[in-house]
């Protein structure tokens, strides 16, 4: 389904062969629409801009709809709560490597965007006195670690993505922002200043070029999960707005830092929200242990997802994993009573019984960790602005773009995530980008015309690999990069085997060159899609894997058994990865960690041991 458009056609030629080329110019082109996409189209929109939304799935069809347990606020609802407590907890659990004038600024605002979310209509779980309800989460506590667990996370049951993308895209309507459903963006427009000027797409069901001219690009693409073998990240996962900043010269930050989550269900990889442990569940090896007692004394199965993971790792490697392989562990939620897991977790009950063959009324769910979040994208400030490293200023802004969501890297997260700390961080920064286009841009004003050859490089590549005639399927590539993910870059990491892991993904990176496509057409051509996006992937991974060998340290999501320890001497500071597709190498350069906040009203939280 395409919006209607005052575009104009064109058909130039390359290598040879006519491409329709259909011409747009908006104010605002925001690409993705999950949560953090349709929260600033909604914005931009709201604010009068002339804004569309290019997406290659339904926009309620977006990975946004698998977010589970909820959204962080401290709303107090469920006891007392702040937002510096909030800010304590996500410093904290970024391992001291998040931005803090970007985490004051999301925990600060997280309010009255959950508030905004109620109020367009996301029908939240409720109290019984109708208040927003609220459950633990793992590493939200209060009173600056001291005191008890925060029931700081606002859940619609447990389907609180999946509720807000259907209103945010309602909202969005609402507001006559224009959608551009089946879209996949190929590359960005770039000027000769270094500028973004906008963004090519094709239609995937008729392979018609969509030049699209934009004051603002707001790159909203989500995280690239698929990089791996298992993950709880949808097929569409691929971090296409990453790859083509990676192609435009710019640089991602702190890609090394990926998230497993604790709860995926085993073999199938389908997310067990952490609201499950946060209404009670408790993880279980083989001698029937809740051995988290061990790790976490304090928190428990509570404990920050990092540390679970590892836990259960440790658990499984000494031999007390459960199952035939002693490879997984137990989630139990069976002494729970059978009201809560109706009205609270219907949706896992569900998953569990469809993915693995459990009533969790009765019996323990067989979970493991499972590549869930990508800490590392676009390096942004709180604006959602996109920034690189330009004359020795690593804070210098990329001109009209931006990037929101999993996509960017604020950085709130830093080496680690806190669960539910990704969908408030979608509304807050989609709002964020939407006021910041407001503030920044005008309704209609004139923009120069576009380079005469800023379609060229899309078409090229997206020619090269239509037409490609080597002898590799690209399921063959795809499958030996997900599976050198997996075993060299995992939840624990060493020296020699990362440093193998550099090679043999450098080694597929340059073996794509042999890459294979049999369909040649435009129209629902999966074939080609399926190759964007590997071609997308394979970059990504690159850095992630140069990017984790290179950090000597252990931080948050990345842990070295060569190097155990956090160094913030030499190591506090943001990776950035510039990539060169064409030569297939990685090249890193660094960022310092911003240490100042936003306002005096809370001071910079210094490091300190990180312990649970
Ligand atoms: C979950 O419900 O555990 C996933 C949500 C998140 O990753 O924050």
């Amino acid at each position: 389904m395409a919006a209607a458009s005052s575009a104009g056609r064109s058909s130039p030629a390359v290598n040879g062969k006519a491409y329709t080329i259909v011409d747009h110019t908006y104010d605002v082109v925001v690409v993705g629409a999950g949560g953090a996409g349709l929260r600033a189209t909604l914005g931009a929109a709201e604010a009068g801009l002339r804004t569309a939304c290019i997406t290659k799935v339904f926009p309620t069809r977006s990975h946004t709809v698998a977010a589970q347990g909820g959204v962080a606020a401290s709303l107090g609802n469920m006891g007392p709560d702040n937002w510096r407590w909030h800010m304590y907890d996500t410093v904290k659990g970024a391992d001291w490597l998040g931005d803090q004038d970007a985490i004051e600024y999301l925990c600060r605002n997280a309010p009255d965007a959950v508030y905004e979310l109620e109020h367009y209509g996301v029908p939240f779980s409720r109290t019984e006195d109708g208040r927003i309800y609220q459950r633990p989460f793992g590493g939200m506590t209060t009173e600056f670690g001291e005191g008890p667990p925060a029931q700081r996370t606002c859940a619609a049951a447990d389907r609180t993505g999946h509720a807000m993308l259907h209103t945010l895209y309602g909202q969005s309507l609402r507001h006559a922002a224009e959608f551009y459903i089946e879209y996949f963006a190929l590359d960005l427009i770039m000027d000769q200043d270094g500028a973004c000027r906008g963004v090519i797409a094709m239609c995937l069901d008729d392979g018609t070029i969509h030049r699209f001219r934009a004051q603002r690009t707001v790159l909203a693409t989500g995280g690239y999960g698929r990089a791996y073998f298992s993950c709880t990240s949808a097929h569409t996962c691929t971090g296409d707005g990453n790859a083509m900043v990676l192609r435009a010269g710019l640089p991602l930050q702190d890609m090394e830092f990926v998230q497993f989550h604790p709860t995926g269900i085993y073999g199938a990889g389908v997310l067990i929200t952490e609201g499950a442990r946060g209404e009670g569940g408790y993880l279980t090896n083989s001698q029937g242990e809740r051995f988290m007692e061990r790790y976490a004394p304090h928190a428990k199965d509570l404990a920050s997802r990092d540390v679970v993971s590892r836990s259960m790792t440790i658990e499984i490697r000494e031999g007390r994993g459960v199952g035939a392989e002693k490879d997984h562990i137990y989630l139990h939620l069976d002494h729970l009573d059978p009201k809560i897991l109706h009205e609270r977790l219907p949706g896992i009950t569900e998953n569990a019984q469809v993915f693995a063959g459990v009533d969790l009324r009765r019996q323990p769910i067989p979970v493991i960790p499972t590549v869930h979040y990508n800490m590392g994208g676009i390096p942004t400030n709180y604006h959602g602005e996109v920034l690189t490293l330009k004359n020795g200023d690593p804070d210098t802004i990329v001109p009209g773009l931006m990037a929101i969501g999993e996509a960017a890297c604020v950085s709130v997260h830093g080496a680690n995530r806190l669960g539910s700390n990704s969908l408030i961080d979608l509304v807050v920064f989609g709002r964020a980008a939407g006021l910041r286009c407001s503030e920044k841009i005008e309704r209609g004003a004139r923009q120069a015309d576009l380079p005469k050859d800023g379609v060229d490089f899309a078409l090229n590549r997206l020619d090269r690999f239509r037409h490609a005639n080597g002898k590799t399927p690209t399921s063959a590539l795809r499958a030996r990069m997900q599976r050198v993910m997996q075993s060299n870059c995992a939840v624990f990491r060493d020296g020699p085997v990362l440093k193998e892991g550099v090679k043999k993904i450098s080694d597929i990176w340059s073996d794509s060159a042999d890459i294979r496509v049999t369909d040649r057409s435009l129209v629902w051509n999966s074939d080609l899609i399926e190759t964007l996006e590997y071609d997308n992937l394979i970059s990504q991974a690159a850095v992630t894997v140069v990017g984790a060998e290179a950090r000597k340290e252990s931080r948050g999501a990345h842990a070295r058994e060569d190097f155990p320890k956090r160094d913030d001497q030499n190591w506090m500071k943001h990776t950035l990865a510039f990539a060169d597709d064409t030569k297939k190498t990685v090249r890193l350069d660094a960022r310092p960690v911003h240490t100042n906040t936003l306002t005096n009203e809370i001071k910079y939280i210094e490091p300190k041991a990180r312990v649970y």
